[in-house]
């Protein structure tokens, strides 16, 4: 079974993704860490964000296993890597790696932007998960004021829509529902409210599907 889950920043798409794969004991991988490592690297070398074939080139040259997700979970990172995923280089390159994700045997829970849409048009279960910018952006500053991260909510709100408006508005996968992808608003739902409902979504499928896993 593959679980594709997409949505917004700080929606809780990762959260519900990784509570999926243990439930179901599989393998998951939240893709948004491969943009924020290209991201990431190119703010290390200075590289511009208009230079489509250099960062191309550090997105074909990721090496997986050495993520650091701490470090590449702060809010300077986050912003990177919305504007290094805009560029088609940097999507084509990282595709093939996740698409192989996506279909090793026994399935896989991905996270991100484009997993229903353009990495696993084929999952069996498909979950928009999105809740309005003001509740996002609370969620995201507790998470940084956690780490000790000093972004005021108003910074964090106004990375966030800058950040809605890139993903959803560019050419190449932008963030966008797909027709057959179930709505999981969790606007007004607490963590275990959500995880409920997420697994409501998949139970309702599997059913639906007769899937075996
Ligand atoms: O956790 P948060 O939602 O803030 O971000 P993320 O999922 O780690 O993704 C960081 C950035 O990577 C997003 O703003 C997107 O621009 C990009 N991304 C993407 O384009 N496609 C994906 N499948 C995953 C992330």
């Amino acid at each position: 079974m593959i679980i594709a889950i997409d949505g917004p920043a700080a929606s809780g798409k990762g959260t519900l993704a990784r509570r999926l794969a243990v439930h179901y004991g599989l393998p998951h991988l939240d893709t948004g860490l491969l943009y924020r490592a290209v991201g990431s690297a190119a703010l290390a070398r200075a590289i511009p964000f208009d230079d489509a074939d250099a960062l191309g080139r550090i997105a074909a040259g990721l090496d997986v296993a050495a993520l650091d997700p701490e470090a590449l979970k702060a809010g300077p990172v986050g912003e990177a890597a919305s504007r290094v995923a805009a560029v088609p280089q940097v999507r084509a390159a990282l595709l093939r790696l996740q698409q192989d994700f996506a279909r090793q045997p026994g399935g896989a829970v991905l996270d991100g932007r484009d997993i229903a849409t353009v990495i696993a048009p084929d999952a069996q279960v498909k979950i928009f998960v999105t809740a309005s910018p003001e509740v996002r952006a609370e969620r995201r500053y507790r998470e940084f004021a956690g780490r000790g991260d000093t972004a005021s909510y108003d910074e964090v709100l106004a990375d966030i829509r800058r950040r809605d408006e890139r993903d959803s508005g560019r050419a190449s996968a932008p963030l966008v529902r797909a027709p057959d992808a179930v709505l999981l608003d969790n606007s007004a739902l607490d963590r275990d409210q959500s995880w409920q409902a997420a697994l409501a979504i998949v139970e309702a499928k599997r059913r639906e599907t007769g899937s075996a896993t």
